[in-house]
């Protein structure tokens, strides 16, 4: 089946190159030119591991094209998925106006090119009503054509994108006709069928955000158990394994940290809080759930501050990790740039490395000395954070780390190290949620 996809962003990117594999014939749309014409030379602009050999495949296979032509894209195809970005409006409210732009476009060549019908997918996290706005668009702007519109969220993990995709926990489908569910049967041929979620409209848009904020809160909950942890003397790993073998809780997402970040859960949940309160629905957990966040990050500095006898100014702090997680290079909302700020406005040098999000800190970190290494930031340093949980970190050569550090200090921000092992090679050891 040809599927056109608009946006070639880290969702609009995953979804086509994942789609092409599956044997779809998919062509990417993008305004911007340059990502393009990298995206036709087989350069990805994002890091997400194993896409850059997938898209090889599939474009040896004549399955994907790119192209700035949406009429071209639309030609023949039965689906289209807008995948373009909803960042966070001014009111916390998710900006539409690129996905009702995308809509509009779409009906206007359909109506240009006399396209018969189509079915029209929001890949894209959206508010609930979405799908009624782009309905009532695309058949004002266009009333000839036959539009079917559905709902399709993504729950791709950024450096995990393509398995979650591929091994999916269920798909998400919100339908208002048999024939969207016909295509969508299609489209997903390749998967069981009882993986296939098959709801309304609303339903769907209201899954994607009522999912990430629920994760939002089982990590506010396990970074605030770590703090109680910390003060009563009991082990947050401890505790998160005896509350996650409770097949009701669950062990995934019980991982302390210096709070959540990402493109995701910081503006879904600031979202759902909008269309509530536009609903005259008060959503105190999340509200909750946002304060004990934002709170979190300024905890995280007080502990290095801690670290360094309180006074951070002039001391050199070696930061090891820039982007919001592992295994990406997305820095957007990552409590380790909010806490790099939060230093250097304090006073203190900081000396930084990220195995991939250097590039993209430059831009927002000024006043920053990055690194190409962990050993290179470590150099002088009067302690030594880790903020990202690369696999670089958490198998960090101790006794070379000892040897050019100015004082043999560690605040573990996300568990990675052994606390055994800090000790025996003569390290302070500072870590979240024990003693
Ligand atoms: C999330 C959802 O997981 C995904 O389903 C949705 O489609 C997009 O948003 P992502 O933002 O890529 O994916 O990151 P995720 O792996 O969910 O982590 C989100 C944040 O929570 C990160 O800052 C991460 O460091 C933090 N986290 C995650 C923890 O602090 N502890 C954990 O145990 C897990």
């Amino acid at each position: 089946m040809k599927i056109a996809i608009i946006g070639s962003g880290y969702v609009g990117l995953v979804s086509g190159i994942c789609f092409a594999k599956l044997g779809h014939e998919i062509v990417c749309v993008d305004k911007d030119e340059k990502k393009i014409s990298s995206l036709k030379s087989g350069v990805i602009p994002i890091f997400e591991p194993g896409l850059a050999e997938l898209l090889a495949e599939v474009v040896q296979a004549r399955k994907i094209s790119f192209t700035t032509d949406l009429r071209q894209a639309l030609q023949n195809s039965a689906a289209v998925f807008i995948a373009v970005g909803t960042p966070q409006g001014e009111d916390g409210s998710a900006d539409l106006s690129y996905v009702l732009a995308a809509a509009e476009e779409i009906a206007e060549i359909c109506a240009e090119q006399k396209i018969p019908q189509i079915l029209i997918v929001t890949k894209s996290t959206v508010p609930v009503g979405t799908g009624a706005k782009i309905k009532r668009l695309v058949r004002e702007t266009a009333p000839a054509v036959d539009f079917l519109v559905a709902s399709n969220p993504e729950f791709l993990r950024e450096g995990a994108a393509i398995d979650d995709f591929m091994h999916p926990d269920r798909i998400v489908i919100g339908v208002a006709d048999e024939k969207s569910r016909q295509i969508f049967a299609e489209i997903y041929q390749k998967f069981p069928t009882e993986k296939l979620i098959i709801t309304d409209i609303a339903s769907a848009e209201l899954i994607k955000y009522a999912a990430n904020s629920f994760l939002a809160t089982k990590i506010a909950f396990i970074n605030e158990m770590a703090d109680l942890c910390e003060e009563i003397g009991a082990d947050v790993k401890q505790l998160a394994r005896g509350i996650g073998l409770d097949s009701r809780i669950g062990e995934k997402f019980l991982n302390p940290g210096p709070g959540f970040g990402g493109s995701c859960f910081p503006k879904d949940i600031l979202a759902i809080l909008k269309v509530a309160k536009d609903s005259g629905v008060k959503l105190s957990l999340i509200d909750q759930v946002i304060a004990s966040n934002k709170n979190r990050q300024l905890r995280m500095v007080q502990k290095i501050s801690a670290a360094l006898g309180r006074d951070v100014r002039g001391k050199k702090i070696a930061l090891l990790g820039l982007a919001f997680k592992a295994n990406t290079d997305d820095i957007r909302y990552s409590p380790a740039i909010a806490i790099a700020k939060e230093l250097l406005k304090k006073g203190a040098i900081i000396r930084a490395t990220d195995p991939e999000a250097i590039e993209n800190s430059r831009r927002e970190l000024s006043g920053v000395e990055f690194f190409s290494d962990a050993y290179e930031a470590a150099k002088g340093s009067d302690v030594v954070v880790i903020a990202t949980e690369w696999q670089q970190y958490r198998e960090l050569d101790l006794a070379r780390l000892g040897g050019l550090v100015a004082a043999k200090k560690i605040v573990d921000l996300r568990n990675v190290l052994d606390a055994k092992k800090v000790d025996a090679a003569g390290f302070e050891y500072g870590f979240i949620g024990g003693k």
